[in-house]
């Protein structure tokens, strides 16, 4: 079958400026997001995964125009998203719908359950006034929360059901994309899990297509089809699941790896550990930006930044962005 691109990012830059001095100039730049391009196909769970406050949040809000991009292009079903009037924008995000990390900070605590959600029903006017009851009934039905709960306040439920009411708002408008931040990362793993399961088989049901943003890649192995690996505001590597969890290229998505717990003691896990924290996004190191954690960095990477590239020995979907991936050739490098 013929994969139809639903959303595409071309060179996104989101450069928020930096405030100083006493005339209030603009006297630096965080480059949260340096020039990423993506696409993600209809049906397709792509998750974007890296360290805290490597432009993860960023690149989903800048999707959805929450802050509006420095540059690049973002196509959303062939139109360019950046460039559409506020009326037509209006309509797109009805289409484009996200989740967060704390559902309680974005559910109105006077409101009910019901009119939390009759309301994005009113607002979005997807069903009549007198369909919207059993539509709301409906929608918690399939997420899990009984038609009993409607009446109940969002205090009134835990984290994990929260969640679920969560998606239920999103899916109200019947949306084709959702972008889930960090959506399970406050959820017990059992909850998590449970969550996890019951996004996937909506995404059967409604034909939806998810990215997922999280810094945990042992979280999103279970649900994604393809993982972008991002880096201070860059791509490092990007491929299907299996490619990146079985045949990882860049230095720093070994190091992910070796960080998420195995389960069988017995197994020996070859471990990177990185050096130090992540560099600013203000004054990003040269060359490589990851260079300075990386524990096989030569000169070359302090001076020559490395553009994500497929060679022989990898899948043609899958792209790493480093000098020496035919050096690796897919094996880790032996390190302690
Ligand atoms: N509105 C803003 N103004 C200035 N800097 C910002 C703004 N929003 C984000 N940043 C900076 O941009 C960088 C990327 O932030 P972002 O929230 O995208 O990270 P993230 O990958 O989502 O991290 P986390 O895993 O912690 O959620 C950070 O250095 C952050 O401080
Ligand atoms: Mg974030």
């Amino acid at each position: 079958m013929e994969k139809k691109p639903l959303l595409t990012v071309k060179n996104l830059k989101q450069h928020f400026p930096i405030k100083g001095g006493f005339l209030g100039r603009t006297v630096n730049h965080v480059k949260a997001v340096d020039d990423i391009s993506f696409t993600i196909y209809e049906g397709e769970t792509v998750s974007i995964v890296g360290e805290s406050g490597c432009g993860k949040s960023t690149t989903g809000r800048a999707i959805l125009r929450l802050d509006e991009p420095t540059s690049g292009e973002v196509y959303f079903q062939g139109e360019n998203v950046l460039t559409l009037s506020n009326r037509k924008m209006r309509k797109l995000r009805k289409e484009m719908q996200i989740i967060f990390q704390d559902p309680y900070a974005s559910l109105n605590p006077r409101q009910t359950v019901k009119q939390i959600l009759e309301e994005a029903l009113a607002i979005q006017k997807v069903v009549r006034k007198k369909e919207r009851n059993d539509r709301v009934l409906d929608l918690l039905e399939k997420v899990g929360i009984a038609a009993y709960q409607a009446d109940r306040y969002p205090h009134e439920f835990s984290g994990g059901q929260r969640q679920r009411i969560g998606i239920a708002r999103a899916l109200s408008v019947d949306p084709k994309l959702i972008i889930c931040d960090e959506a399970v990362s406050a959820l017990d793993v059992s909850i998590q899990a449970q969550v996890l399961n019951l996004l996937k088989s909506l995404q059967k049901e409604f034909k939806l297509t998810y990215l997922f943003i999280s810094h945990d890649l042992g979280v999103v192995r279970h649900i994604s089809d393809r993982i972008i690996v991002m880096y201070l505001g860059k791509i490092v590597e990007t491929g299907d699941k299996h490619s990146i969890f079985e045949n990882p290229q860049h230095p720093y998505t070994k190091a992910l790896l070796s960080a998420i717990p195995v389960p069988d003691p017995e197994r020996k896990k070859e471990r990177i550990i990185l050096k130090g924290d992540v560099p600013s996004p203000i004054n990003p190191p040269s060359g490589c930006r990851f260079h300075t954690r990386c524990p096989f960095a030569t000169d070359l990477c302090k001076t020559k930044e490395p553009v994500l590239t497929t060679e022989d020995h990898m899948k043609e979907s899958h792209q790493a962005a480093c000098h020496y991936i035919n050096d690796f050739a897919g094996k880790i490098p032996a390190h302690n």
